[in-house]
């Protein structure tokens, strides 16, 4: 009996101890993982850095390609497009104007009257749907005429108290948010798509005569009488509220700045016929390029990957509908270099599959337990990861939105420099300011979901202004962000060319 008992007690310790040697080897190789995954978020951490120094040349990159684009078709890849657009509404504007805008994921509808000062602006009617995902790689023809027949609808809605009296033809701009060769303030070609649409055959197409010969098809007797870019629009509706606004910044599913900026200084066009002596000029900057941009593995294959590759590389490192996807690329590296997040999910492996909203709502998210990640993940059918994991992931978004941000700063101050407003005293051909008395309030116009929905995006941005033009030059730096300002903008713009078409008429 007594043998028996022996046996089993060695028995027994032999499986405790074969027990504890799996769970010690178990827990060695969990920790030899975590410590991998350790190392590439450091990697990660690394290469989306932005130090100060790096944003600084990034600002003389973008003063630098702004100055070559102007001088010469071609000679940047920031194009530096004509807008036609000298004067800006200035609040004296009068009537009732249309607005059709078709943006990267919405298009918005809008009537606005305008009562001749600028306490009287009424949007009397919006609209905004989401654009179905169909259209994206449609024909020209469907898609426009997907345009004409909702403006139709819009306008067969009209009640009787709209300020529109049906004897007077319609007048429509439209807010058309790619980029575009205008060739007046009406008309203009599309260069190429941008965000995802991939519609062959429109490239070089008048995009107003495309949208005036669906409306004249429905028999709609609606004039497209001015042809926007977003930007453009959004500055137009910050100038008419603060004639300090001098450009103008989209940071929604694509990215893009306009400013205003001396004709004389446009010397690739020769003869800009303006009466201001100013233009506003489309950068189209999510076309930047500079070495000094912290391009990473993540961002190579991102582009690698997408419809329009070796084109829009700025954008694709700070726009909204690359965010996600960015995050998403690097949580499926690290799922498949360790397996803390579980069996390889099917669904992180589609690309776009995580949106930026979704990111904002996990880095954001405030709960104890990280419960909104945790519901995320589960959709991305990553459904049960332990709460260090979910904090890695909140660390993922830090990285890769901040990096966004800033990179956004720089390009801001590097048009603040263009202009001369950046507090260097440099500002190519302008009086140079002397010391601080000589700064002026600068107003900014923003708009986009990216930067009035995601705080943290803000708040990087915010302070990446800061530290690049110190706070006593920030101080004359207001960021003004609107909601639809670039949709109301546009037909403010139609407006006040009416207005002008109609004093000069006289
Ligand atoms: C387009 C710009 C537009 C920006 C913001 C970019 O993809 O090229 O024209 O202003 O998105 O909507």
């Amino acid at each position: 009996m007594g043998r028996v008992l022996a046996m089993l007690t060695a028995a027994a310790a032999v499986v405790a101890c074969s027990v504890a040697a799996v769970m010690v080897r178990g827990r060695v190789k969990r920790r030899r993982k975590w410590r991998k995954v350790v190392g590439l978020l450091k990697d990660l951490e690394e290469s989306f850095e932005t130090p100060l120094g790096r944003l600084r040349q990034m600002v003389d990159a973008v003063a630098v390609e702004m100055q070559a684009g102007l001088v010469s078709e071609g000679g940047s890849k920031l194009k530096m497009l004509l807008t036609f657009v000298d004067d800006l509404p200035n609040g004296r504007e009068r009537g009732t104007y249309y607005a059709l805008h078709l943006g990267g994921s919405y298009f918005r509808i809008i009537r606005v009257h305008l009562g001749g000062e600028r306490s009287s602006l009424e949007v009397e009617d919006i609209e905004r749907h989401s654009i179905p995902t169909s259209l994206l790689n449609s024909t020209s023809e469907v898609l426009f005429d997907f345009l004409a027949s909702s403006l139709q609808k819009f306008i067969e809605k009209e009640g009787k108290e709209s300020s529109s009296s049906q004897d007077v033809k319609r007048e429509l701009a439209f807010t058309f948010s790619f980029p575009v060769k205008q060739t007046s303030l009406s008309s203009g070609v599309l260069i190429k798509w941008t965000k995802g649409f991939a519609i062959s055959e429109m490239a070089g197409e008048d995009i107003a005569e495309c949208l005036q010969g669906a409306l004249d098809r429905r028999g709609l007797d609606i004039h497209v009488a001015a042809l926007v870019n977003d930007t453009v629009g959004a500055l137009s509706y910050g100038h008419y509220h603060d004639p300090d606004t001098i450009a103008a910044v989209v940071f929604g599913t694509g990215s893009n700045a306009c400013y205003l900026e001396r004709t004389d200084a446009i010397i690739k066009c020769q003869n800009p016929r303006t009466t201001s002596g100013s233009m506003v000029v489309n950068m189209e900057w999510g076309n930047f390029w500079s070495s000094r941009l912290p391009r990473t593995l993540y961002d190579i294959e991102l582009d690698a990957e997408s419809l329009n590759s070796n084109d829009m590389g700025f954008e694709k490192m700070i726009g909204g509908m690359y965010l996600g996807d960015i995050v998403r690329r690097v949580i499926l590296r690290m799922s498949q270099e360790s397996d803390i997040f579980g069996p390889i999910s099917s669904i992180l492996s589609t690309p776009f599959v995580l949106r930026t909203n979704s990111v904002s709502a996990m880095h954001e998210d405030d709960t104890p337990e990280l419960h909104e990640v945790a519901t995320i993940l589960k959709h991305l059918g990553v459904p049960k990861v332990q709460l260090k994991v979910r904090k890695l992931v909140v660390k993922i978004c830090d990285v890769v939105t901040r990096r966004a941000a800033r990179l956004s700063a720089a390009g801001i101050s590097g048009i603040l420099k263009k202009v001369g407003r950046d507090g260097s005293g440099g500002g190519e051909g302008r009086r140079r300011s002397i010391g601080k008395q000589m700064m002026r309030r600068t107003v900014i116009a923003v708009e986009g979901g990216l930067y009035s929905n995601y705080k943290m995006f803000r708040e990087y941005m915010d302070e990446a202004l800061r530290d690049i033009l110190g706070d006593d030059v920030a101080r004359h730096v207001v960021i003004k962000a609107m909601e639809d300002g670039s949709s109301i903008g546009s037909a403010l713009l139609l407006a006040s060319s009416h207005s002008v078409r109609t004093i000069s008429n006289i």
